[in-house]
């Protein structure tokens, strides 16, 4: 089983009176333990496509199978219950809530369900926090923070409920090559000790080393690209 299936999906947007297609009939499987990475140029729909895989936008046609459960037969009700136990999202601008400690963040994000108590949950947020080396960040604000700091808070919170599959969108962007390496390093390590899977969208040809799999995305397609 696939921890994530892509089926046909399709997506326009409206141009004027003009159809922008910008997915075209894209399918995607993912298996658990698998690491890929999604490369394409500015405009090209990476973001549309992460962002229909993590269910924060419906596609025109296709289908998502996400542990062998069809989206297809889920009502829009369910989408943020599927979010929040199966998905794991770390967005470009890390997308961090101002008035938050680090730890507040991971507990705002935290499901109860993968933990059976409080002091389970917050023993997991210390862990995650010392694992991507921010504890000192536990009771900071975002704005008390380094860029590279706050996209690790970022990543903290997309692993807490320890997501099925982890979506990620530039995640390196905002970091220098060190960083941006350590962060990609991160996913692959949860990726590789959890057995979930990882879709990353990314520029930087560097950290490709990382990943199981490359694809472009050009002109509303999919290819596989040779590493
Ligand atoms: N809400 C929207 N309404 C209309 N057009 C949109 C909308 N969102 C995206 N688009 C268009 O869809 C195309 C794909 O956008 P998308 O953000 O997915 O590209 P991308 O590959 O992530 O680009 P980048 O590398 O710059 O982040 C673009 O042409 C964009 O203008
Ligand atoms: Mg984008």
């Amino acid at each position: 089983m696939y921890a994530m299936e892509l089926n046909h999906i399709t997506k326009g947007y409206l141009d004027g009176d003009r159809e922008n297609l910008v997915l075209n009939d894209i399918s995607l499987k993912v298996n658990k333990g698998e690491f890929i990475a999604i490369l394409g140029p500015s405009g090209s729909g990476k973001s549309t496509l992460l962002t229909i895989a993590g269910m924060l936008l419906s596609a025109d046609k296709g289908n998502i199978i996400i542990n062998g459960s069809s989206m297809d037969e889920m009502k829009q009700k369910e989408w943020t219950k599927i979010r929040r136990e199966k998905l794991g999202f770390i967005f470009q601008n890390h997308q961090l809530l101002p008035y938050l400690t680090a730890e507040e963040q991971l507990i705002l994000a935290a499901d109860m369900k993968p933990f059976s108590s409080k002091e389970e949950r917050n023993s997991t947020v210390d862990e995650l926090l010392a694992e991507l080396g921010i504890s000192s960040c536990k009771k900071k604000y975002p704005k008390q923070m380094s860029g590279g700091e706050k996209q690790r808070v970022a990543i903290a919170r997309a692993f807490i409920n320890r997501p099925e599959v982890i979506l990620a969108d530039e995640p390196t962007a905002s970091l220098d090559g060190t960083r941006g390496r350590q962060i990609a390093e991160m996913i692959r390590q949860e990726v590789k000790h959890r057995n979930t899977a990882a879709i990353m969208v990314t520029h930087d040809e560097r950290i490709l080393d990382l990943v199981d799999r490359v694809y472009r995305l050009e002109q509303g397609k999919l290819l596989l690209s040779a590493l």
